[in-house]
């Protein structure tokens, strides 16, 4: 979108994966005091996004109002607080009458809520696709995308249609990123009910690699890291994988109480300025057998970040060639372990490691 925002994956945190509509207003200041000082705010981590279920009615004039029990001093004060904390406040809603947790949708008031949320100090909407009947979703996302325009404060635009009319071939014009799968959940694989685990996830997000570009990126949803449900080594997989398809890194996790091995996770910087390159290419899968992939990733050096990947429950090892990564066989690369923090020396033709199951190696190949 012509908006300017976004020119890398946004990062942040968002209440959702964790406290879903169980979300109020302490919670949020907590989580706003946690990221300012638990060393996420200088890593990147920018906005804090109030999910679902945060609404109350529209008022006689149409307007939409917070729910007083949840926020009782209101989403500006609310706004006021993260932004007094050097952090971006983001909210949510939906193109249909309701949103997906009941709440009055913005279909019919959408200048109004977009006029409204500039007011409150908003700076980023997730816009959500329940309720919303026959309606086209360019038509309704573009809507809404000039209603933002239009209200006059820079606000980012996160589409949230679960791919269903593939927004990757339509939406670069309208968000800065489109959902491209259902629902994540905090599963190692596979389908639960309405959701997906994160290597399905993955899956279905690694093929849309050629779509995403500063400015406009895949969004294979927000991160399961830390909840609880997937083993340290698991969630940085995840994390991983994330990094390399340049995904937005939005935490989803209770910051406030997090174990020190989800931060050093979540606060890994190397790992971070994989997903933040300015070059904003998407990584992809270049070889697979069996259980054991390579990724790579471009970077704006002229290096290639590769991702060794263990779907497997054994050990194994994994090469990756530099034919698979488009380097010439001769040339020789300097090797960063991002997992390690460790130099690995010069290395030439290919590089290969001893990958843990459910694991990654993660190495930063630079000139
Ligand atoms: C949908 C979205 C989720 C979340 C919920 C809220 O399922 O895909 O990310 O926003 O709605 O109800």
């Amino acid at each position: 979108v012509a908006n300017g925002l976004a020119q890398t994956p946004p990062m942040g945190w968002n209440s959702w994966n964790k406290f879903a509509c169980k979300v109020d207003d302490a919670t949020i200041r907590a989580t706003a005091d946690a990221i300012s000082a638990n060393g996420m705010k200088a890593a990147g981590y920018r906005y804090v996004v109030v999910d679902d279920c945060w609404h109350g009615a529209r008022d006689a004039n149409g307007l939409i109002t917070e729910d007083k029990t949840r926020f009782p001093s209101g989403l500006k004060a609310l706004a006021d607080y993260v932004h007094s904390k050097g952090l971006k406040f983001g909210i949510y809603s939906d193109a249909g009458t309701k949103t997906c947790g009941g709440r009055p949708g913005s279909q019919g008031h959408e200048y109004q809520d977009a006029l409204q949320y500039a007011r409150w100090g908003v700076d980023y909407l997730k816009y959500d696709w329940c309720s919303t009947g026959v309606r086209n979703a360019e038509e309704a996302y573009a809507l809404m995308s000039d209603a933002l325009r239009a209200s006059g404060r820079e606000i980012l635009f996160s589409m949230c249609e679960w791919g269903n009319s593939k927004p990757w071939l339509w939406a670069s014009k309208i968000g800065n990123m489109w959902r491209t799968t259902g629902d994540i959940t905090d599963k190692w694989a596979g389908h639960h009910g309405y959701s997906w685990g994160v290597t399905s996830i993955a899956d279905m997000n690694e093929p849309l690699w050629p779509y995403a570009a500063p400015g406009h990126w895949n969004d294979p949803d927000m991160l399961e890291v830390g909840n609880g449900g997937l083993t340290d080594t698991e969630y940085r997989a995840h994390f991983s994988l994330w990094a390399m398809m340049a995904a937005p890194l939005i935490a989803g996790n209770d910051v406030a109480t997090m174990t020190a091995a989800t931060r050093a996770i979540l606060l890994n910087t190397d790992v971070i300025a994989v997903d933040q390159d300015p070059l904003g290419a998407q990584g992809h899968r270049v070889w697979k057998d069996g259980d054991r992939e390579v990724w790579s990733k471009p970077m704006s050096d002229g290096g290639r970040t590769i991702l060794l990947f263990n779907r497997g429950e054994a050990p194994a090892t994994i090469g990756a060639d530099w034919a698979m990564l488009d380097l010439p066989r001769s040339v020789q690369m300097r090797a960063r372990d991002l997992w390690a923090r460790k130099d690995m020396g010069k290395r030439k033709g290919r590089y290969e490691a001893k990958v843990a199951p459910h694991g990654v190696v993660m190495v930063r190949l630079s000139h």
